[in-house]
């Protein structure tokens, strides 16, 4: 017996299209997805797939469900086995006493749910009754902001003092334990108190796709930090794959056909007030797989927007690695940078719905991105520059799924490099695709050309440096001057700092700034040979072999000096203590 709250949770979270599509080719139809139906022999599509209701239906058989149905009959997969492989899916452990403890946990989970649902009410009420909500109110309407719309977001307000959502709420220790697991309500173990997470904020629900309240960000009326405070990750939130917005866009309109990325609440909510209905907030994350996995099954048309400023350029520029795997044909994706100083809810008060959609419709086209961020900064004129375009385009086209774009990408590099696009194609099809290959070995050569050396230890993290140079931005000042110190890794170190200081956030930048050094030689033979690096996972490898790096190094130090700080493993020193570090006189190792 597994509680049926618990399968009501696990299908809730689950994306019948996303378990069907695998095993069946699907197609979008309006509303709905279509194909061959898997259970009867058929020439003519009469199966479809409705997400709005989470279930499946062949006109021709009358074979009907949901995704646990479908793995049961489709899978031939046990009941059990088929809730343990959706669960899995979404985080969830099968109940493991399924005959009591179950209940309790579903029960639990389930009225984490109901908790959010009654603080939102008890934040909207505020924003209504509270004796300081005019302070609140006259925040909004500074900010243009409608009643109307505000309503359509069921916006509230937390009004100051540590226990008012508490008090309301926590009628019993049951309460309590659900407000703090909910991340309402923080508990400080020590002192035995708990307080309100949310104080004096304008709150924003975030809601799933059912319209559930699955958590808050709260938003500061002045100009104090932190200006927004969202919900912590809790059982029913899980802030690297929700979209603000996304719910309250399908509500307004049923038949989306693009929905556009915008970093903030506000910009959603003043979009919408403008009647622009489409718009979505990550929740002050970079935009994830999981995200674009979610958009792209809703429409087939995205816009990525984004200031026009180098930390925004370096965030499409992300956004663009993360899309191009799901690049396939029919679908879209275009970057609007808006203009200096403003962002999306600025720009649509002062220019009104006309002219912000026009925006969107010149919006640039992912390739002419694509194209013109590589460039920037080589010499393509020259051969040299050429070459480097191609190894740097290749392994990232070939992220993208076989198709006409595809082709077309290729096509446009030739154009650019005067190279065959047959011979571009068939070196694509050499290449590994970005994704597959992992800088595992990776072959240590000290450079004959430039005769600068590079230890083995050094080399890894130099190479996807050189390839995603905004890498140098994951460690901080003290920890590459520490680097700096140490023969094999002091052009590591060089080189990191520069692209800090300088905000040398592209190759193209970072060959630039090197021109006609010994270091930019070095930074192209290494962005040519690491075509192999998998691109999506570089952050990760990179701080891990930055870690190994100054692990090894904490050792090297440890045995040159008999200093009291280096007792201390390097992950626990202070910024202080490593620039104190940094300070000693010392001979280099
Ligand atoms: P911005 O700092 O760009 O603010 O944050 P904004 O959206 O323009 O906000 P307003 O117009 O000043 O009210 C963009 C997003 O980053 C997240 C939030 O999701 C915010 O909407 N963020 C920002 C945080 O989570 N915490 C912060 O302290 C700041
Ligand atoms: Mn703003």
């Amino acid at each position: 017996m597994i509680p049926p709250d618990f399968i009501d949770d696990v299908l809730a979270r689950t994306d019948i299209v996303e378990i069907i599509e695998p095993r069946v080719a699907l197609k979008r139809t309006g509303q709905n997805y279509t194909g061959l139906c898997p259970f009867h022999t058929e020439k003519s599509p009469s199966f479809s797939v409705s997400q709005d209701k989470q279930f499946y239906y062949c006109f021709g058989c009358q074979a009907s469900g949901s995704a646990l149905k479908f793995l049961m009959e489709f899978d031939r997969m046990d009941f059990l086995a088929a809730v343990e492989l959706l669960a899995g899916r979404v985080g969830l452990t099968v109940p493991e006493d399924r005959q009591s403890g179950s209940d309790e946990s579903a029960r639990r989970r389930k009225t984490i749910y109901e908790i959010l649902d009654q603080a939102a009410a008890v934040y909207r009420e505020e924003l209504r009754g509270h004796e300081s909500r005019d302070r609140a109110v006259t925040y909004l309407k500074g900010r243009g902001m409608s009643g109307a719309v505000a309503r359509d977001f069921s916006l509230g307000y937390a009004p100051p003092g540590w226990t008012n959502l508490y008090d309301k709420l926590a009628q019993s220790n049951y309460e309590r334990d659900l407000l703090i697991e909910s991340g309402m309500v923080v508990e400080n173990a020590e002192e035995n108190k708990t307080y309100d997470r949310f104080r004096d904020r304008i709150m924003f629900p975030i809601r799933d796709l059912r319209g559930r309240t699955i958590a808050f960000g709260g938003r500061v009326l002045g100009d104090s930090k932190p200006k927004y405070l969202n919900s912590p990750e809790t059982p029913v939130f899980h802030k690297g794959r929700e979209l603000y917005g996304l719910y309250e866009a399908r509500q307004r309109n049923k038949n989306l056909t693009r929905l556009m990325v915008v970093e903030g609440y506000m910009d959603v909510v003043a979009l919408a007030q403008f009647g622009i209905n489409y718009a979505v907030a990550t929740l002050g994350t970079a935009t994830r797989e999981e995200h674009i996995e979610r958009l792209y099954r809703l429409v087939s048309q995205i816009i990525f927007c984004f200031d026009g400023d180098p930390p925004g350029t370096a965030a499409a520029w992300k956004a663009l690695q993360v899309v191009l795997p799901f690049m396939s044909d029919g679908r879209s994706a275009k970057f609007l940078f808006v203009p200096d100083g403003e962002d999306p809810d600025t720009l649509v008060r002062k220019e009104g719905r006309e002219k912000f959609e026009l925006r969107l419709d010149q919006a640039t086209a992912l390739d002419v991105f694509f194209f013109s961020h590589l460039a920037q900064d080589l010499d393509t004129s020259s051969m040299e520059g050429k070459a480097a375009l191609s190894k740097l385009a290749i392994p990232l086209i070939n992220l993208i799924p076989e198709g006409v774009f595809k082709q077309l990408m290729i096509d446009e590099l030739a154009t650019r490099t005067g190279l065959d696009a047959e011979k571009l194609l068939k070196v694509a099809r050499e290449t590994k695709p970005a994704v597959a290959g992992r800088p595992r070995d990776v072959p240590v050569r000290n450079d004959g050309n430039t005769g600068i050396s590079l230890s083995r230890r050094a080399e890894a993290p130099l190479a996807m440096l050189a390839r995603q140079p905004e890498l140098a931005l994951e460690l901080d000042d003290a920890s590459y001057q520490l680097l700096s110190q140490v023969d094999d890794c002091s052009l590591l170190a060089e080189i990191a700092l520069a692209v800090r200081q300088h905000e040398l956030l592209s190759p193209g930048l970072l060959l630039g700034y090197f021109h006609g050094k010994p270091e930019a030689k070095l930074i192209r033979s290494l962005i040519e040979k690491e075509q192999l690096l998998d691109v999506s996972a570089l952050r990760e490898e990179y701080i891990d072999s930055m870690n190994r790096l100054l692990h090894g190094l904490e050792f090297q130090l440890k045995q040159a000096l008999n200093y009291p700080l280096f007792q201390k493993p390097f992950s626990e020193l202070t910024a202080e203590e490593r620039r104190q570090i940094n300070d000693l006189p010392r001979k280099k190792t």
